[in-house]
């Protein structure tokens, strides 16, 4: 047993002592590598560390513009919200103009609308172009897809004069109707004197804007209807009936255009009335029911402003009257070029300022202020003509040798100038291109042989071979050769392919003659002062 007890050691001894062996061996390379090791784990270790405080410092500065930008979105969203309450506030707004827009198209209607179709529908749209149109004629060019309805339009212009109005506009026909608070039948009820009835008419538009809408229209109506019943207009001599007109004049005539004062009605014209003797239906004197209808069509006066009615006291008399609404058609269209103010604002013109227009024969100016109606003082301003040639027309000729020939046009030999052409050098003839003012002038030197009687030079003007002015030069008793200076000047009419040139003479016997050489002492000169310009237009 102790035997093998100190086997068992001494294998022990043997194996650890081997164990120590070798330990004892690799202690030096082991600390090594430990130191090593370590070495290398603290520099990972540090690498790390820089990497973390690195990727830290990233994560900051990202954390930070987050923020900012947190920020930003908030400031956004109350912009935002803010932004919305305003819109909200404008929709209701415009909720309100449409709703007032769509109570104010249910209006009264006539009754009797024979003139035009109701159509009690409202378009509120754009025309598409910019600018509010002038008439529905306008309207309906603009945009032909517009249903009929009442719509804004602006007869005086945009932008100037009165504020626009609301009208019916009949988009088959393109008429404009101006509504008025009588369109209903009413009765006049009873009474005696002349006029105690007398209702006014109101259009809800200014009288302006009126009279710009008819002048802008070819054509312009009005109807008139009155039942009666023993209810003369107009009885012995007395007229007890009468409507005023846009200046407040009475008018006695219920149809057509009669601005004559005359009393009449339509069977007064076709001569068709109930009672041959009178003018109007309701002028017969008998208990019946009876009607005036009528359209009048004087757009110098409509419209109709006021109606008065009278000599319905009895029981048995009645009188209803039915007013129609002012209906235009049409466009005043300018044939021709502009000739004044009004053809300007015909055409579309509104803004206030000088323009040329044709004038009788000559181009002028004038300073239109469209703030006023035509007829108003200041409308129109004459300035004065305007300088509008249609071609320049001037010349300027000179001969290079004496000209002997009587009573032949003298010719030229040299040209300074001869813009337009007008003047030919051989034939020595001036042609007018154009109507208008010219003027010219002529010098020349008269040279005049000695003699002891009378010598002298003449120079003439022709106009179409018509003599219209000379001068003349003479000398008696001159011992040697004289030479003296001609001239002649002239303003002339002329109309296209008039001519114009220069003779001499002289008395026979004698030997004068125009002389000249190289130092041209022949002038003839000419030009266009103004053109009629009519003729070229
Ligand atoms: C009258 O005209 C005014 C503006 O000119 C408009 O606001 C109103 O709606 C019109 N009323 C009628 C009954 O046409
Ligand atoms: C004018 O006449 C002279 C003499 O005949 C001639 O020599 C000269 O060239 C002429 N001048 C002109 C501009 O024609
Ligand atoms: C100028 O007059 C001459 C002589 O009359 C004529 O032969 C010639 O055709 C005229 N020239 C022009 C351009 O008319």
């Amino acid at each position: 047993m102790a035997r093998l007890t100190a086997v068992f050691f001494c294998l022990m001894l043997i194996l650890s002592c081997g164990t120590i062996f070798s330990s004892a061996l690799t202690t030096f390379s082991l600390e090594d590598k430990l130191h090593e090791l370590e070495v290398r784990l603290e520099a990972k270790i540090e690498a790390k560390n820089a990497q973390l405080e690195e990727k830290v410092a990233q994560l900051e500065a990202q954390l930070e513009l987050n923020n900012e930008l947190r920020q930003e979105l908030a400031l956004k969203v109350i912009q935002l919200e803010a932004k919305n309450v305003q819109l909200e506030v404008k929709i209701q707004d415009q909720e309100r103009i449409l709703t007032s827009l769509l109570e104010a198209a249910e209006l009264p209607v006539s009754t009797d609308s024979k003139l035009f179709p109701v159509k009690k529908e409202i378009s509120i749209r754009s025309t598409g172009k910019s600018g509010i149109p002038r008439t529905c004629r306008e309207l309906r060019a603009a945009d032909p897809s517009l249903s009929s309805g009442m719509h804004w339009i602006d007869p005086d212009g945009q932008g100037v004069g009165d504020n626009p109005i609301y009208v019916y506009c009949d988009m088959t026909s393109g008429s404009t109707s101006l509504l008025h608070d009588s369109e209903s039948s009413l009765n006049v009820g009873h009474c005696a004197e002349a006029g105690c009835y007398s209702r006014p008419i109101n259009y809800n538009s200014s009288i302006g804007q009126i009279k710009a809408l008819m002048e802008l229209s070819t054509e312009c109506h009005q109807s008139i209807k009155y039942d009666c019943n023993f209810s003369p207009f107009k009885l012995n001599g007395v007229a007890y009936s009468w409507w005023n007109d846009r200046e407040g004049n009475a008018q006695h005539f219920w149809s057509g255009s009669n601005t004559d004062g005359v009393h009449t009605c339509q069977c007064g014209i076709d001569g068709n009335c109930v009672d041959s003797a009178v003018k109007c239906n309701c002028d017969t004197i008998s208990p019946i029911q009876l009607v005036d209808d009528g359209v009048i069509t004087d757009k110098n006066v409509l419209p109709v402003t006021r109606l008065n009615f009278g000599r319905t006291q009895l029981e048995t008399s009645s009188g209803v009257h039915t007013l129609g609404r002012l209906v235009c058609t049409g466009s005043v269209t300018l044939t021709g070029l502009p000739s004044s103010c009004a053809d300007l604002q015909m055409i579309g013109h509104t803004l206030n300022g000088f323009y040329s227009v044709v004038g009788s024969a000559k181009m002028e100016s004038v300073y239109c202020d469209f703030t006023k109606l035509p007829d108003d003082a200041g409308f129109q301003k004459w300035i004065g003509y305007a300088d509008v040639k249609s071609a320049p027309v001037h010349f300027y000729v000179q001969r290079n040798s004496s000209f002997y020939p009587q009573n032949t046009p003298i010719p030229f030999e040299l040209v300074v100038m001869n813009e337009g052409n007008a003047m030919n050098l051989t034939s020595g003839k001036f042609t007018a291109p154009r109507p208008g003012t010219y003027y010219f002038s002529f010098a020349g030197v008269a040279r005049l042989s000695s003699s002891s009687s009378s010598v002298s030079l003449s120079s003439y003007l022709y106009l179409n071979g018509k003599l219209i002015g000379s001068s003349n030069v003479d000398e008696t008793n001159t011992p040697v050769v004289q030479y003296s200076v001609l001239t002649l000047q002239s303003t002339l009419n002329l109309k296209k392919d008039d001519q114009v040139w220069v003779t001499i003479s002289y008395p026979s016997g004698t030997s004068s003659f125009l002389s000249d050489s190289i130092y041209h002492y022949t002038h003839f000169t000419g030009f266009m002062l103004e053109e009629e310009i009519g003729a070229s237009l």
